[in-house]
């Protein structure tokens, strides 16, 4: 494991050679246009990794709502008051149906028995807000009702409804509870009131205020965070969950759409993957399903993209695959995505998109065959998905796997291939060191320019290394990441869209680190990477201009890392500068090409002393941006670069 002094040698000279006068003189041409930046250029990759959807964005509280886990009652426990008699049974109805099981409740008791959830590592619940209880019922014998409470950690109650249940058919029970007390682990408790028998299925809880107030929707504060960074583009479900530990577990779409009680629970691939973070309670209720992310994308203005299951399991895993004679129906699943997302309200799969409530097209232009897939197998599958999607589809730009790695055999194996094949979009991936984002500033200046586009499609800064389970969120990380993606923007020709992977971490449901937003039940925060991210994302402008260090591009001269657009709508010209280095230096960009600038200059600051640091729930915008306003000489600005710094300065072309 490298030092952070080992860090800062690599890329900048040692601090005794530069003395704090040095004056660093950068020039940006603003009237040559060198590229255009791609709308989709910075983007969002969802995996339901880390609690990231059931847990995290989708609002669900309840855990195991419908009794599908392995352990049928996990997330639930009896409640036996003063000796209350009472039984559950767990009842299967047979294979064909995707939720077969369900709870019978025989109650002997007239009062004292009941059955309590514990949540996602327990509930959020906030004072005075709304909480929606719904299930399916029927009462096969006797007279039953529920009483239903939330309680706090402390098992005092914070809110109680009632519900009367009647008639031997299944229905659904709808009910709300207003909370007296905001609780971050909270439970639900259901009493059983009178003596006979209750089945129930699909136990759910949402708060009223979701994300746009949608039942049974989102987290807002989730989704906020997503909202404001205005991405581009959003890559789901994943990452790894779509390739499946197995193919048995791969992410099937038609499986996640349609009535929610009718989309079949799977256990999630991250449940048992690392010995370090075992997670046996993690599940894909798919509450969050293809329907719901393509509205998200809608939601938040970013371009959906999909990614399938190209017949291939992990290949970190079980490496199995479907014969490419019995591809058809994988390769039917990406046609049939494409017509349930972007057909006719009359034809099949768009019929399910309008029932669902989105009768208008979510104009899908992207997708991605397989996620992390490698060798002869993936390319002969990729082809046959390419030639039939093509066919159908020429407007579809694919997107396609080129590895795990950056460099080695099986990149240089499929970067190639994939080339000679003429495919749209790369999709590389770069789990690396702070010290290797710093050495690849550089690394699409050489490419090719007239072969397939670039989606740095997950990349991270892993401080101790990858899968370590210290890894954090540090500044480091962040202010190596933000040096690289100098070198994303300024080949903005060449990449066409990059995002950070993972998205999401529950604080106490994790099983990767480092990830960009981190959550509990009742709070979220954005890490130094976020910050990073939105600040490139929210001023990425129109076209990139040639911006030097003293005549050459700023990759690391003195530790400093820069680039230059100019937005050509809001007249403005975007400066994005990185120190790495441990010592202020004052510089100086000149800016050529215009006829008048503004007398001052806006700048957003991200910066702190110590690379170690980073935010925390105590502190979540610990570091985020400062603004500071720049007067600028004429033509010049005169920029202060303080130590581990990284900075957006804008200023108006008049
Ligand atoms: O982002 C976490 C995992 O890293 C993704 O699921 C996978 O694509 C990659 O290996």
């Amino acid at each position: 494991m490298k030092t952070i002094t080992a860090w800062l040698t690599g890329a900048c000279l040692s601090a005794g050679t530069l003395t704090a006068q040095t004056t660093q003189v950068f020039t940006v041409k603003a009237n040559q246009l060198k590229t255009p930046v791609q709308k989709t250029m910075w983007g969002i990759f969802f995996e339901d990794i880390n609690f990231g959807a059931d847990g995290g964005i989708y609002a669900e509280l309840v855990k195991n709502r419908s009794f599908e886990f392995a352990t049928p009652l996990m997330g639930w426990k009896e409640q036996k008051q003063n000796n209350a008699n009472g039984s559950i049974l767990i009842i299967n109805r047979g294979e064909q149906v995707p939720n077969p099981r369900f709870a019978r409740f025989t109650v002997r008791s007239a009062s004292g028995y009941g059955i309590s959830n514990e949540g996602f590592r327990g509930m959020g619940i906030t004072a005075n807000n709304q909480y929606d209880l719904s299930l399916l019922a029927r009462v096969p014998e006797g007279n039953v009702q529920l009483r239903i409470e939330l309680v706090n950690a402390a098992n005092e109650k914070i809110g109680e409804t009632s519900l009367t249940l009647s008639g031997k058919d299944w229905k659904k029970y709808t009910a709300s509870i207003t909370a007296k007390a905001t609780e971050a682990k909270a439970k639900l408790n259901i009493w059983f009131e009178g003596t006979g028998v209750v089945d129930a299925d699909m136990i759910s809880l949402f708060p009223k205020n979701t994300w746009k107030n949608r039942p049974g929707g989102l987290r807002a504060d989730l989704v906020q965070l997503l909202a404001d960074m205005k991405p581009g583009f959003l890559r789901f479900p994943g990452g790894c969950i779509v390739e499946g530990k197995e193919l048995t577990n791969r992410y099937q779409w038609k499986k996640t759409v349609g009535a929610i009680n009718e989309r079949e629970v799977i256990v999630n691939r991250w449940n048992t993957e690392f010995r370090h973070k075992l997670t046996p309670d993690y599940y894909q209720s798919f509450g969050l399903g293809f329907y719901e992310y393509f509205l998200l994308s809608e939601d938040i203005g970013a371009e959906p993209l999909p990614i399938l299951n190209c017949g291939m399991a992990c290949q970190f895993n079980t490496a199995e695959v479907v014969p490419t004679e019995e591809l058809d129906p994988y390769i039917q699943d990406a046609l049939d995505l494409i017509e349930f997302a972007n057909g006719p309200a009359d034809s099949k799969w768009g019929k399910l998109r309008a029932q669902m409530g989105h009768p208008a097209p979510f104009n899908l232009k992207l997708m991605g065959v397989g996620n992390e897939q490698w060798g002869e197998q993936y390319i002969e599958r990729y082809k046959l998905f390419a030639k039939a999607i093509k066919e159908k589809y020429p407007a579809v730009q694919l997107v396609s796997s080129v590895g795990p790695n950056p460099d080695g055999p099986l990149f240089d194996y499929l970067n190639p291939t994939l080339r000679g094949l003429k495919a749209d979009l790369l999709d590389e991936h770069y789990y690396r060191s702070p010290d290797w984002f710093l050495k690849n500033a550089k690394r699409y200046d050489d490419y090719d320019r007239n072969g397939p586009k670039i989606f740095a499609g997950e990349y991270a800064s892993h401080s101790k290394g990858v899968g370590n389970s210290e890894n954090i969120n540090n500044w480091q990380s962040a202010l190596s990441e933000a040096a690289f993606m100098t070198g994303l923007e300024r080949n903005a020709d060449v990449v066409h869209m990059a995002s950070y992977a993972p998205l999401f971490a529950h604080a106490e449901g994790w099983q990767w680190t480092p990830d960009l937003i981190w959550f509990n039940s009742l709070q979220a925060y954005g890490t130094p990477n976020y910050y990073v991210q939105k600040l490139y994302s929210l001023n990425k402008g129109t076209h990139v201009v040639p911006m030097t260090l003293n005549n050459e591009i700023a990759a690391g001269q003195n530790g400093l890392y820069a680039n230059a657009c100019i937005d050509s709508v809001a007249k403005e010209v975007i400066i994005k500068i990185v120190n790495t280095g441990a010592t202020p230096q004052t510089s100086e960009v000149a800016i050529e090409g215009v006829k008048k600038l503004a007398a001052n200059a806006t700048a957003e600051v991200l910066k702190n002393g110590d690379l170690q640091q980073a935010n925390t729930f105590a502190q979540p915008a610990g570091i985020s941006p400062q603004q500071e306003t720049i007067k600028l000489k004429g033509k010049k600005v005169p920029v202060t670069l303080a130590p581990y710094s990284f900075q957006v300065i804008k200023v108006k072309m008049l």
